[in-house]
């Protein structure tokens, strides 16, 4: 007898339909399992055989195929043995016929028939949605990503035994807690904490009301990484439509947790700079998120940019581009999203003090050039935000006045955000990254102000490019003020956070002396 049940594949982010069709027919006893299925997928049977019984029901004693339709895409992991099983029950007559019409079924088998939580249900359930489906047959842990999908069904599943008596008796699926849709600040890491450096905290607040892009230069131990790790606890927490994408992703990667809850804290991804392309920007024979995918919507920290590898980095000019990444692999290309902040911190040089005010810098020239060369100019430009950290002398420690706590900064925050959000129409769009012409349309400059911004273009050598950013930073600090136009103060603050790139290079002799500044790493020739 042939029986079929519909399950899904995940490819990229997006759920796609697939049959499961299983023949009991007579021969010899076999498993065949055919419609491109990689190991993890051929080992099925051998979990379905020893679950069905577990459960004290008759494994047929003949032969068994199972086809995995569409035969041209490839079927990866153990989301495939609960479907594989309910069909084989349903073509042995243990099931009635038609009771998982409509049903989509993902789920891992133990060999003792429990149901075993698996990655990607709530791209599945989606696409479940997306095609008017009865509803989604999973593992009871992926319950409530299921859940979070509105107007879909779930029958969450605990034991096969279980699940075939529910089927069988026609009960009703056990209710699925929702979500939890309420957003409570975590205990995090305060800015108060951070002594001084009064300017960086203004810049890492336009950064996070804005969404963008910021790198910290500075000697060692100057509060670069403490300050960026406190940048989650002043973003504003995901919009309803951000949580779900940016929880599918996750999803998608296995990286959510049991417990359950669509996520609502921003991602902050802090790879490590031994990080591989494929691990920043995504990859696999079937293609799996990168560290930029998983920080959608929320921050990339690379801290020590400069240990990075320059190809490593040169990866993630498109998506940073884009705002999303496409990983194309023999038999399968997958899009992920990739709308993401990147902050960056690095030293000046490789003995890390050039500039400072205390130590004098022990590099070579050929060393600073090297140094220099594993950052390019188009991903420094595509930074909107770049600053140069001096070190605190023991005054400016002991007298550093209180500063805003995180809590208070994030307020502020989310105000800007809603100024966005009310302007362009889309809470995900920010002033970062709305399109150019839509920025110029929607917040013109006045005469005077654009005076302003092309004098300082002509006068420092910035580039065009240079021109727009100065423009997008410039409406966020407006925005955090809660000025309608930009102003030229506007502009004038977001010229200071422009500091480092082609103005230095263009005024300033290098120099390495103790006590002077330097040539900035930031120093690239500018793109015109
Ligand atoms: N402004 C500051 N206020 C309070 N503590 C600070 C400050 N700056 C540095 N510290 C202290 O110094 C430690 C080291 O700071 P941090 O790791 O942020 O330095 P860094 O600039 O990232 O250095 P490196 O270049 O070596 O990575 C912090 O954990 C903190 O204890
Ligand atoms: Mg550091």
């Amino acid at each position: 007898m042939l029986a079929k049940v519909l399950s899904a594949a995940v490819v990229g982010v997006e759920g796609r339909l697939v049959e499961v069709e299983c023949d009991v027919g007579a021969g010899h006893p076999s498993f065949d399992t055919v419609g491109l299925p990689e190991l993890t997928v051929r080992e099925a049977r051998t979990r379905v055989r020893s679950a069905i019984r577990q459960a004290q029901l008759p494994f047929p004693r003949t032969h068994v195929t199972v086809n995995l339709a569409p035969a041209d895409l490839r079927k990866e992991g153990t989301c495939y043995d609960l479907p594989v099983a309910l069909a084989l029950l349903l073509a042995s007559g243990v099931l009635p016929p038609g009771c998982l019409d409509g049903w989509v079924v993902v789920g891992e088998l133990s060999l003792t028939g429990a149901v075993r939580a698996v990655c990607g249900v709530l791209p599945v359930a989606e696409m479940a949605g997306r095609l008017g489906l009865r509803g989604v047959v999973c593992p009871v842990d992926n319950g409530w990503e299921a859940g979070a999908v509105p107007g879909i069904t779930v029958h969450p599943a605990t034991t096969l035994a279980d699940l075939v008596s529910a089927l069988t008796l026609d009960l009703p699926p056990l209710p699925v807690a929702p979500p939890t849709d309420v957003w409570t600040p975590q205990a995090r890491l305060c800015m108060s904490d951070v002594r001084g450096h009064a300017m960086a905290k203004r810049a890492l607040e336009v950064a996070a009301a804005g969404g963008h892009n910021t790198v910290l230069v500075g000697t060692p131990g100057t509060g670069k990484t403490m300050l960026a790790r406190r940048l989650p606890g002043i973003l504003p927490p995901l919009s309803p439509t951000e949580a779900i994408e940016v929880t599918k992703v996750h999803s998608v990667a296995g990286l959510l947790s049991r417990s359950g809850g669509l996520l609502r804290d921003r991602p902050f991804r802090a790879p490590h700079h031994t990080a591989s392309a494929a691990a920043l920007v995504g990859g696999g024979s079937l293609p799996r998120p990168g560290e930029v995918s998983l920080a959608h919507s929320g921050v990339l920290f690379l801290d020590e940019l400069a240990e990075f590898p320059r190809q490593t980095l040169e990866t993630l000019r498109q998506p940073l581009e884009d705002g999303s990444v496409m990983v194309t692999r023999a038999r399968q290309t997958a899009v992920f999203p990739a709308r993401t902040m990147l902050v960056a911190a690095l030293n000046p040089c490789p003995c890390g003090y050039l500039g400072s005010r205390t130590k004098p810098c022990a590099c070579s020239p050929m060393g600073l050039d090297r140094y220099r060369s594993r950052l390019s100019g188009p991903l420094l430009d595509r930074i909107d935000i770049q600053l140069q950290l001096q070190n605190l002398t023991a005054s400016m420690l002991r007298l550093s006045p209180p500063s805003d706590t995180s809590d208070e900064i994030r307020a502020r925050v989310c105000a800007a955000r809603q100024v966005q959000a009310d302007r362009y129409g889309s809470e995900a769009t920010t002033n970062a990254t709305v399109a150019m012409a839509a920025l110029r349309q929607k917040s013109p400059l006045v005469p005077a102000v654009h005076d302003l911004l092309l004098r300082a273009i002509d006068a420092f050598g910035l580039s065009p490019r240079a021109h727009d950013r100065i423009w997008r930073v410039a409406r966020t600090i407006a925005d955090l003020g809660g000025a309608a136009d930009i102003g030229s103060d506007h502009v004038g603050e977001a010229l200071q956070y422009r500091h480092f790139d082609e103005r230095v290079s263009a005024v300033q002799p290098p120099t390495r002396a103790c006590g002077q500044a330097g040539p900035s790493i930031l120093d690239q020739p500018s793109e015109i």
